[in-house]
């Protein structure tokens, strides 16, 4: 057991340290046992390429080309996005796909290339298949994008999963973004990234990886433009890159590598091709919408392990009302369990929770429960009782039930890959809707199992149902949460279908933003971590996922007054605002920090709740255009490489740029801006983009700047929806759209679209959109006229 695996196991409550590090032990062994008897010996392999081409066969949108020893099948779909499958792979079954494949693009034909290879020629990307085998990504102008080496395949001579190597190169001056929540990014510098959601057993910085949420999505930023690509395997995998380099003077240009690894599942993957913008427009109609977060979700939320109490939760809540801070969540973590057991109440601490949450609701406030996977291994507990009634539970391959340790002790884990155990699973919210809960909060689902050595998730022979194929937990590992996660929404629209589920998940995988969000997981106290936060809200964006955030202040220890407003002040500008920490942490209440802390962290409360409608007007976006609403600040202009290379500041949306204080001791910071007039928020003051500039970020605030022209929906005093406008530069317009609140149930409000322009020494907003021009439906408030 090495130092991080006793500290693990030392944070399980309620059980005497021995005694768990004893049960983390024998799990470790359990594990090994069952793998070594379910899993086939690797053995002798044999290598295999695709080999020469034989010939090809047209299809719709594409076709088959055959190999000696391969056939590569394209399919340009009519959202633009194409798929390649080696061995005659095709797109289904997928856990990332959103239902159906998208149907084939009836203009996309295959021809035959020069020198005996074969092409696609679709309209917004060209895919050329050399003789041997290497595919060719190419802008419509013939801009080389990606070009990916013949795979390798090597194959157990005694049957079993291939391993396989695709081996890319992208352009010299090409970013790589994506793979997931990684902590070091935004941008993925050279090195190994695994593909493997995976419980650090601590709380993380920086240097950890690879953490919750892993994916084989890498969006890929250069001059000709995006793409996106996505190898449709959920087994265990890294991905190495290394950045190019371009030739300086007459030097030659250096291409980009990227290098993956898969230990099992088909080699098939999806690119799609152009803007930031319109690459995760296309990945969001491939796999799915981001949910739509009620309006609560949306405001500041305030968690702990170890409320303990509903008298703590109530002094907490009244602490918020009495120093008029605005508060809209509370979240309960396992402690308000009995014994730590999912779906259940410790009714000695917590009496009366549905009356609790009433009061809380009457406020204007939700209560949200962790839900874990993981269910007690416990005759007479009655969620263990019904999974085992209804065979709910992951076997190994001999058929005995797997368990684990968890919180709660030894526990067995739902296969949430079985419709059926989904189903079941998906009714158990009921008790939770009961009880007067409002939203879910999923934990320890890569899944995370206490082991004293080796991995801390099931054994990999481990079997799961894989929707009636049949598989075992290397390929169902990284999809596990996903399927949980798809297992509480599906139910809840059951149970409550007149509400928009809320839900967010520490672990996932490609596609998870149909159901719900996620969170950062236990970032580490720190500087580090307050930067590492930023990476992975940008990171998971960038793969589709846009409702996420930190545990504000970090997970472990107590931040200094300063890191903790410096974390709040940006969770103020994320899409999830929450306070947490871990049951042995500090204080995280704002009120804890000083009276100078909370001042500022009262005025970062107010500018919260004063954006609601600009964030619920992103969310919808979001919502139907796949953008997420932090992005980097490179969105509009990939082409800039001062932005490009830019990862300390980000978009919200169009109108805002926000460069949060990332370093202590710091009360004035450079912001790269994009091209334009843009406006300090408080001051007014204007810069002028694109290029440097240094700005003012006194303690009392992060510099929040708008962009000229600038139309967005806030809250008024009176609580109604004001439409705020940055004055555009002379000479030039600007706009914005803003989305009306839908409430917390299912209504599609219209987008309504606006425009700004100067007419005479005026600045006039219109709306502008199928309606015809009209008059704005809200009072207007011009800014930056000074
Ligand atoms: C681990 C989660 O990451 C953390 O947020 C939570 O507080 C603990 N589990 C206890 O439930």
């Amino acid at each position: 057991m090495d130092g991080r695996d006793l500290v693990r196991s030392v944070r399980v409550v309620g059980s005497s340290k021995a005694a768990q590090g004893l049960r983390t032990v024998r799990a470790a062994w359990r594990r090994r046992r069952i793998d070594a008897a379910g899993l086939p010996a690797r053995g002798a392999e044999r290598a295999r390429v695709p080999g020469p081409v034989q010939g090809a066969e047209p299809g719709p949108g594409g076709g088959v080309i055959r190999f000696s020893r391969s056939e590569l099948r394209i399919t340009v779909a009519v959202n633009g996005a194409v798929f390649w499958g080696w061995d005659g792979a095709g797109p289904e079954p997928s856990y990332a796909l959103a239902g159906r494949c998208p149907e084939p693009d009836p203009r996309a034909v295959l021809e035959p290339d020069t020198d005996g290879g074969w092409r696609v020629v679709a309209e917004r990307v060209t895919v050329s298949v050399s003789r041997h085998g290497a595919v060719e990504v190419c802008t419509p102008g013939g801009v080389m994008l990606r070009r990916d080496l013949p795979p390798r395949w090597w194959e157990p001579v005694g049957g079993g999963a291939a391993r396989w190597v695709q081996r890319s190169e992208v352009a010299a001056d090409a970013r790589f973004f994506g793979l997931g929540g990684r902590a070091s990014g935004p941008r993925l510098r050279d090195g190994t990234y695994r593909l493997w959601n995976t419980d650090p057993g601590r709380a993380f910085g920086p240097g950890d990886d690879p953490l919750y949420i892993t994916m084989p999505v890498q969006l890929v930023v250069a001059d000709a433009a995006a793409h996106l690509v996505f190898h449709d395997s959920s087994w265990d995998g890294t991905v190495t890159l290394r950045e190019g380099e371009e030739g300086a003077g007459s030097g030659h240009d250096r291409t980009g590598r990227c290098e993956l690894r898969m230990d099992g599942g088909p080699l098939r993957c999806w690119v799609m091709v152009g803007t930031p913008g319109r690459v995760l427009h296309t990945w969001a109609s491939l796999t799915g919408a981001p949910a739509l977060p009620p309006a609560w979700a949306l405001g500041h939320h305030h968690a702990r392990w170890g409320f303990g109490s509903e008298q703590e939760v109530r002094r907490i809540v009244a602490g918020y009302q009495e120093r008029g801070l605005p508060l809209d969540a509370v979240h309960l973590d396992i402690d308000h369990y009995d014994a730590h057991q999912v779906f259940t109440v410790d009714h000695e601490r917590f009496p009366k929770l549905p009356t609790l949450a009433e009061e809380l609701r009457r406020d204007g406030i939700r209560l949200v429960s962790i839900v874990d996977p993981a269910v007690k291994a416990e005759p007479g507990n009655a969620v263990y009782d019904s999974g085992t009634s209804v065979d709910a539970f992951v076997r190994d391959p001999s058929g005995r039930t797997v368990e684990g340790v968890v919180w709660p002790g030894e526990g067995v884990f739902p296969d949430f890959t079985d419709a059926r155990v989904r189903a079941w699973w998906g009714g158990l919210y009921e008790e939770r809707l009961a009880l007067g809960f409002a939203g879910f909060w999923h934990d320890m689902n890569e899944p995370t199992s206490f082991s004293a050595f080796g991995e801390s998730t099931l054994p990999r022979s481990a079997r799961h149902a894989l929707e009636g194929r049949g598989g075992d937990h290397r390929e169902a590992h990284n999809v596990y949460a996903l399927c949980m996660a798809r297992a509480a929404y599906e139910g809840l629209r059951g149970l409550a279908p007149g509400e928009r589920p809320f839900l967010f998940s520490r672990s996932g995988w490609a596609g998870v933003q149909r159901y719900g969000g996620t969170w950062s997981g236990d970032v580490a106290t720190g500087w580090p971590g307050l930067r590492a936060s930023l990476s992975l809200v940008l990171g998971l964006g960038l793969c589709g996922v846009p409702y996420s955030g930190p545990d504000v202040g970090g997970y472990d220890g107590s931040p200094s007054p300063e890191l903790f407003l410096r974390w709040f002040q940006l969770g103020a500008y994320l899409p999830l605002f929450r306070t947490h920490a871990g049951i042995r942490a500090g204080r995280r209440e704002p009120w804890e920090f000083g009276a100078e802390v909370l001042e500022h962290a009262r005025v970062a409360l107010l500018e919260r709740r004063r954006l609601l409608p600009y964030f619920m007007t992103l969310a919808q976006l979001a919502r139907r255009t796949g953008a997420p609403y932090v992005r980097p600040v490179w969105w509009g202009a990939p082409e800039d490489r001062a932005l490009r290379d830019c990862e300390d500041a980000f978009l919200l949306g169009d109108a805002l740029l926000v460069a949060p204080v990332l370093d202590p001791g710091a009360d004035r910071r450079a912001v790269q801006l994009p091209r334009g007039r843009w406006y300090d928020t408080v001051t007014e003051q204007a810069y002028e983009g694109p290029g440097q500039v240094l700005v003012d970020a006194p303690l009392s605030r992060i510099p929040v700047l708008a962009r000229a022209g600038a139309v967005l929906p806030v809250r008024d005093e009176d609580g109604g929806t004001q439409l705020e406008v940055w004055a555009p530069a002379r000479g030039r317009t600007g706009g914005g759209l803003f989305v009306p609140d839908a409430g917390d149930g299912w209504e599609e409000p219209e987008v309504e679209r606006y425009v700004a322009r100067w007419e005479g020494r005026h600045v006039v907003v219109r709306r502008d959109d199928e309606s015809g021009v009209s008059k704005p439906s809200r009072p207007v408030r011009v800014r930056g006229l000074g």
